[in-house]
């Protein structure tokens, strides 16, 4: 018989007068390991505390259930040496004070609303334009990125997981409906971080949550992103006007520089599209809602692959065009170009595009949405 469940030990240590819980359970020969310390202390006086989850092959993950951030992932090379692949800070202050949605849980309404507006049962609602004073971008001033959410370390067959939940208020950032969410982080032990999201809603509401994770599969600290190879399984995108809000046209990526059907380096065309990428792509899918290949990112000295998964209808590619070497981050500054985001998600401005997918959820639905990230190497 597999002696499942062994032995399970809880241990409260004090350090240096931060309480961390560790809880270590060893599952036949496995071993996975749920740690947890203060990170810090937010304006109005709350605690945040930071998650450090390990699974079976000893892939690490660092979660603040401030913003639900994931603040460090450290991933193993083809020589199975670790590195941290995620861009960050190493304190809580230096989120709150000023970070480009750095790891972040990003809701309501990721990427942008047109103006600030929308219509939904015959009445406008008014949305912070906290991008320029021109869109609304990532769920406006106080987004799911700036809050607290409460947090649940989980041991599951999978691998050892954090449940966060957030209740959204009804009106929040000018939302209509309170909103129940949860997002479950799992790193699984097959090297997968798998991101569930759910919500419900009181009043029809409209959302579209995502993680912005700041990727360089080099390490963090390494440089540029432009020789990794993409796939992106898309044969369609929704272009974008000035503002990057869509023109609500479905075009072809054939023949542009957004083809990335097969393997491409993210530098080898990145000139011929002004600002660098920031972009949704349609991405194909055998049946709507099905769980599919959406990305692939291939870094050649590490040998790292990133595969994406997801239910969503599109993913925004973002090239990092807006680092300028103004945040400090794990060590050293970020620079243009040194980190690339996939997020899954509806396509932006979605409420004002009604022959986009819809993103109106009403009561008694559920929203769903899973998004997995595989690493492996080659
Ligand atoms: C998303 C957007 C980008 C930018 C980043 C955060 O990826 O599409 O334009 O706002 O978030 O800086």
């Amino acid at each position: 018989m597999k002696l499942k469940y062994l032995v399970t030990l809880a241990v409260i240590v004090t350090v240096a007068g931060v309480n961390a819980a560790i809880v270590t359970t060893v599952k036949g020969r496995e071993k996975m390991d749920i740690k947890k310390e203060v990170f810090g202390t937010t304006k109005d006086g709350q605690e945040a505390d930071l998650y450090t989850l390990r699974n079976a092959n000893g892939l690490t993950i660092k979660i603040t259930n401030y913003g639900g951030i994931v603040t460090e992932l450290h991933v193993p090379d083809r020589d199975g040496n670790l590195d941290d692949i995620v861009l960050g800070y190493k304190s809580l202050d230096k989120y709150i004070a000023n970070s480009p949605y750095f790891g972040a849980i990003v809701g309501r309404y990721a990427n942008r609303i047109a103006d600030g507006k929308f219509t939904l049962g015959g009445k406008e609602y008014t949305l912070a334009k906290n991008e320029k004073g021109i869109n609304h971008l990532h769920g406006g001033t106080k987004g799911f990125d700036k809050v607290l959410w409460e947090a649940e370390p989980m041991e599951t067959d999978e691998g050892p997981a954090l449940k966060l939940s957030y209740t959204s208020a009804d009106g929040e950032e000018g939302y209509p409906g309170q909103l129940n969410c949860t997002v479950i982080y799992t790193l699984t032990n097959n090297n997968e971080l798998k991101i569930n999201y759910e919500a419900k809603t009181d009043k029809a509401t409209v959302l579209n949550i995502t993680h912005h994770g700041y990727f360089n599969l080099a390490g963090q600290s390494s440089g540029d992103i432009l020789s990794h190879k993409l796939m992106l399984n898309a044969d369609f995108y929704t272009p974008v006007d000035k503002n990057l809000i869509p023109t609500g046209e479905i075009k072809s990526v054939s023949g542009t520089p957004l083809d990335f059907r097969k393997p491409t380096a993210i530098g080898a065309r990145i000139d011929q599209v002004k600002g660098g990428y920031d972009h949704n792509f349609v991405l194909n899918k055998p049946e709507r809602g099905a769980l599919s290949l959406a990305a692939e990112v291939y870094e050649k000295g590490s040998g790292r692959m990133m595969q994406v998964f997801t239910t969503e209808p599109g993913i925004q590619f973002y090239s990092g065009n807006f680092l300028n070497g103004s945040n400090k981050g794990k060590g050293t500054v970020y620079n243009k170009h040194w980190a690339f985001a996939l997020e899954t998600q509806h396509f932006p401005d979605s409420p004002n595009k009604p022959h986009f997918p819809s993103v109106v959820l009403k009561p008694g639905e559920k929203y769903e949405h899973t998004a997995v990230l595989k690493f492996s190497t080659k």
